[in-house]
């Protein structure tokens, strides 16, 4: 079966799916994004994911091409003739095409771009038993991370800076050296029972599933703070994971060269995911 996509109103064959060379993604990043995941054919948090979606279009000074219900029509038809159980919806929206010029063009048609991808959930639980390793890079990123832009060159090499440590995961430390977040999730640490996690402001991405976990531990009754942490309390932390839309809970066992906790997963990894795979809404 061949994948099929969302290209500007139409759906085309994965392997065919185009979009100009002067679109103004290719040449500036100009444009936002988002990721959801999808578990038994249902979209995760989609409400969450669509209102930051339109977050950062505002930001950016960008409108939608399209109405904010038939976004999910889309997804749901990409769902569909995919034929994805468990997976994910990637979403892309640039300024479009035009001749290059760094000020915005005048009467240019955003590009929006849908694809969809199966995961196998078998790989994210050989993950989740065995938890994965993060390495802590330089925060390189601009000023304002918490829209969700595809300039993504910094993530980009802090991910491949981990992946040749071994490592699946960079955090991100900032010139005061706290952790700022992953290059493609939220960080968090567990101390004596207490998690912890960045809080939000412009220097983060107000993550979707951090959003859900916090629920979800609220209405467990799980001690919870948001407060920045840094490589000393990494090292004494009893656990640490990371959160994002394709990575739910995922517990971290080794940060660099300290172990976390007995380098194995903690008592907790499993009580959190439960607890927001409990808090999330599926649509
Ligand atoms: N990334 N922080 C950053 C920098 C991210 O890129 C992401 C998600 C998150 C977690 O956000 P959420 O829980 O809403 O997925 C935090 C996605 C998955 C990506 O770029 O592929």
């Amino acid at each position: 079966m061949s994948r099929i996509s969302y290209v500007n109103g139409m759906y085309c064959d994965h392997k065919d799916s185009l979009v100009h060379i002067e679109d103004r993604g290719y040449q500036f990043a100009d444009g936002v994004y988002e990721v959801f995941g999808v578990i038994n054919k249902k979209i995760i948090d989609y409400h969450g994911h669509i209102n930051r979606l339109y977050r950062s279009l505002e930001e950016i000074r960008l409108k939608s091409p399209i109405s904010k219900s038939s976004y999910l029509y889309h997804i749901q038809r990409l769902i569909f003739k995919n034929r994805i159980v468990d997976g994910l919806i990637y979403l892309q929206i640039t300024r479009g095409v035009a001749s290059r010029d760094f000020k915005f063009p005048k009467n240019c048609k955003p590009s929006l771009v849908i694809t969809a991808k199966n995961l196998l959930t078998n790989e994210y639980e050989n993950s989740f038993k065995k938890g994965i390793k993060v390495k802590t890079v330089k925060d390189l990123r601009w000023k304002r991370v918490d829209i969700k832009t595809i300039n993504l060159l910094a993530p980009v090499l802090a991910k491949q800076d981990a992946a040749d440590s071994k490592c699946q995961e960079s955090w991100l430390i900032d010139e005061d050296g706290f952790v700022t977040e992953g290059s493609s999730s939220t960080a968090w640490i567990l101390k004596k029972n207490t998690l912890y996690t960045t809080p939000l402001s412009n220097s983060i991405l107000n993550g979707i599933t951090r959003k859900s976990l916090i629920k979800g531990l609220k209405k467990n009754k799980l001690k919870f703070i948001e407060k920045k942490f840094n490589i000393k309390d990494i090292k004494y932390a009893d656990e640490a994971f990371i959160t994002s839309a394709t990575q739910y809970v995922m517990p971290v066992v080794r940060v660099d060269n300290f172990k976390i906790g007995n380098g194995k997963i903690g008592k907790y990894a499993d009580i959190f995911r439960k607890a927001y795979m409990e808090a999330i809404q599926l649509t």
